[in-house]
């Protein structure tokens, strides 16, 4: 997830308990494929040990530049490569990216198959039903499906849904139908809502033929969604710790400033007594060190 799934937050989901494949932020393809934008690019990519396995998820839509980038991610250390098709966000979306590849499915085909004859590692896609009607999957899914991926992520909302309206379960069977039909090699991971392990091993019982769950926005209800362990506080504030020292770690090479660090101290000060005041007091710090200094003197 942009802007969450960093190099130092992926740690803190590691030492909480880690999902079985790890996938990056999003990269631009143009933003590698050019000498402005490289370095950006590779610190996006930088991964961690306890990151393995993990996936490097790309988007745009050169299909050149596809080309270019995947070049690259074998020798970085990646497991495979996620070409993003589902992202809502306009100005990706403006710029032919994300879930606009929708619209454009002759480009998207090229794009993969560039993406896919520039690399041995295994090439998946992630997308949405549809632009506008869930409906669409009927046609958009075996589009993706005939280009035989690895593996296909299917966030059950319509670009034009965004979040906002619950995913569409219902639709599975029909799903898998598809998948069986045209394509059974590849791995079909179902995403929207799935709030922890708990959960997806649920619906695995439900449909046995999935064959993985994506947890998005679950680990912002709690960082140890991928396991069966219910946190304590000082285990929140233990990852919260552990949170601010990467931070010092790696605000020297990547960019990171320290309002955006403050988006995730909800994640660890919630649902305790006393929770509200101590993240008030600690939204208003401007350094790791004025963090620390309140949470060492923080009584419960
Ligand atoms: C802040 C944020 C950033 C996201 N960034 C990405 C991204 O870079 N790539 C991607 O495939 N999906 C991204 N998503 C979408 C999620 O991966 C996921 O598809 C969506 O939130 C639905 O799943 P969930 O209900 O488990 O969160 C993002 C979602 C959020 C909330």
């Amino acid at each position: 997830m942009e802007g969450v799934t960093d190099i130092m937050f992926r740690q803190v989901i590691a030492h909480a308990g880690r999902p079985d494949l790890f996938f990056t932020e999003f990269t631009n393809v143009s933003s590698y494929a050019s000498d402005k934008g490289r370095a950006n690019a590779l610190e996006r990519l930088e991964i961690a040990p306890s990151d393995k396995p993990i996936i490097a998820q790309i988007w745009g839509k050169n299909p050149e530049h596809f080309a270019e980038t995947c070049q690259a991610l074998e020798s970085l250390g990646f497991s495979g490569v996620d070409l993003n098709f589902g992202c809502p966000d306009k100005h990706v979306n403006k710029a032919g990216g994300g879930a606009a590849m929708i619209r454009t499915p002759d480009l998207a085909i090229e794009c993969f198959r560039n993406a896919a004859k520039s690399t041995n590692l295994p090439v998946s896609v992630k997308t949405r039903l549809g632009w506008s009607q869930p409906e669409e999957f009927r046609e958009w899914l075996p589009v993706l499906l005939n280009e035989h991926p690895a593996a296909l992520t299917v966030h059950l909302r319509t670009k034009k849904e965004m979040s906002k309206v619950p995913a569409h379960f219902e639709l599975i069977p029909e799903i898998i139908k598809l998948r069986d039909e045209i394509s059974p090699e590849t791995k079909l991971i179902i995403n929207g809502d799935i709030k922890d392990r708990a959960h997806a091993l649920e619906l695995h019982t439900k449909y046995p033929e999935i064959d993985g769950f994506m947890i998005g926005r679950g680990v912002f209800a709690n960082p140890y969604c991928f396991t069966d362990h219910t946190p304590t506080r000082d285990e929140l504030m233990e990852l919260l710790k552990m949170h601010l020292s990467l931070y010092e770690k790696y605000i020297a090479d990547h960019y990171a400033s320290y309002e955006t660090l403050k988006h995730f101290f909800k994640i660890y000060i919630n649902n305790f007594p006393g929770a509200k005041e101590l993240r008030t007091k600690l939204m208003e710090t401007h350094s790791v060190a004025k963090a620390r200094d309140i949470i060492a003197k923080a009584s419960f």
